[in-house]
């Protein structure tokens, strides 16, 4: 039995994409809610391979999906290297900011993979619970991203803190660079030994950097991470998630090679069809938004981005992750829409 969704990461063409959705298990599912106040924290629930693989599993119960992604978050990496992560209610994250090389020089690679075996068994209970057509997807924040929350020390509109960090500590940023590299390559790889068939990197802040910014911090570090992970497990395919990329998403495809990228919702069809799919497969793009507000507008977008990538390795996906106020009955009709879409067409 084939694995669509790992099939059309290596290529394949399929009369239909597959489907699964950027952060399918979450705050919209009353399920997610009740077991996340079950587990008390948000990282007690990452690190709670039992519950974590529950809640992995939510989605999939609900809908006719055709991945689980483990149930986590990009930022057990900084955790993992002694970088204490907090998650506040109506906050969101919150570390103590890295300031300076001193606090570079307290993160520690050598318990990452310890502090990680927790994920990396939810990734094993998962994994084992899928059916034969269903992929495992693995993931982590690409570094950059990662660095973002690590130097702002919280979420920002502009990464303002971690943008001058690089423009004036440029030796401190190359060192923090490196750390994120081999810890995210050693965590990425625990992840496929436990069972995760694709890996998708993260890159949630490619946006707002000038080209010189973005090749040094985007799509450097990403060309290592990706090689030594290639080093560590050999062939594993890999989905880049680049959002915001806009005018550099052929450049970081070219140069990181990775097999599929993420497209946000703001990248145009027709620019991606012609200037992105002959580069590499293609996931994504719907706005969220159009399935919070269902309807018409979801289901002429959901048609228009099938069309576009008839003939190319497409996966269906949204442009970036649902958010908590999507109705779980409009998630039902996407998926029905795309998995019926080979019909009459
Ligand atoms: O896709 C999945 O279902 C797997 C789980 C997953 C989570 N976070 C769970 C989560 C994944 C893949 C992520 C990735 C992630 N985390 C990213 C990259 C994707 C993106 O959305 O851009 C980023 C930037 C983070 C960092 C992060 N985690 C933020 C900024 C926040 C707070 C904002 C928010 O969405 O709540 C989180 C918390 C978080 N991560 C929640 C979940 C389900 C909500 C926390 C809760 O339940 O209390």
């Amino acid at each position: 039995m084939n694995r669509p969704v790992l099939d059309v990461v290596r290529g394949a063409v399929l009369p239909r994409p597959p489907i699964w959705i950027m952060r399918q298990a979450g705050r919209y599912l009353p399920e997610y809610r009740a077991v996340r106040t079950k587990a008390g924290s948000f990282l007690q629930l990452c690190y709670n391979p039992v519950l974590a693989a529950e809640v992995s599993l939510q989605p999939l119960k609900r809908f006719d999906l055709d991945a689980a992604i483990v149930f986590s978050d990009i930022l057990v990496i900084p955790d993992a290297l002694g970088q204490k992560v907090r998650f506040e209610e109506g906050e969101g994250p919150v570390l103590e900011a890295i300031e300076d090389g001193l606090g570079i020089g307290a993160l520690s690679l050598e318990g990452v993979l310890a502090h990680l075996e927790p994920v990396c068994e939810t990734i094993n209970r998962v994994a084992e619970r899928l059916t034969p057509a269903q992929t495992m997807i693995g993931f982590c924040g690409a570094p950059w991203t990662v660095a973002t929350y690590m130097i702002g020390g919280r979420g920002s509109a502009d990464q303002a803190a971690a943008r001058r960090f690089s423009l004036t500590r440029p030796a401190e940023m190359a060192a923090l660079r490196d750390i994120l590299v081999e810890a995210s390559a050693l965590y990425l790889a625990a992840q496929v030994r436990a069972g995760a068939h694709v890996i998708q990197i993260f890159e949630s802040w490619a946006l707002n950097l000038d080209e010189e910014m973005f090749r040094q911090e985007v799509i450097e570090p990403t060309v290592r991470l990706i090689s030594r992970l290639h080093q560590l497990v050999p062939n594993v395919p890999v989905i880049g998630f680049p959002r915001g990329a806009a005018g550099m998403i052929a450049e970081y495809v070219r140069a990181t090679g990775v097999d599929m990228v993420g497209l946000d919702y703001a990248m145009p069809l027709n620019f991606a069809r012609t200037h992105i799919a002959p580069l590499a497969g293609v996931q994504g793009n719907l706005d969220p938004l159009r399935l919070v507000v269902g309807g018409t507008a979801m289901k002429d977008r959901c048609e228009e981005i099938i069309s576009a990538f008839e003939g190319v390795p497409h996966i269906f996906n949204l442009g970036h992750g649902i958010v908590p106020q999507t109705p779980v009955d409009h998630v039902s009709e996407l998926v029905e829409l795309v998995k019926g879409s080979g019909e009459g067409m």
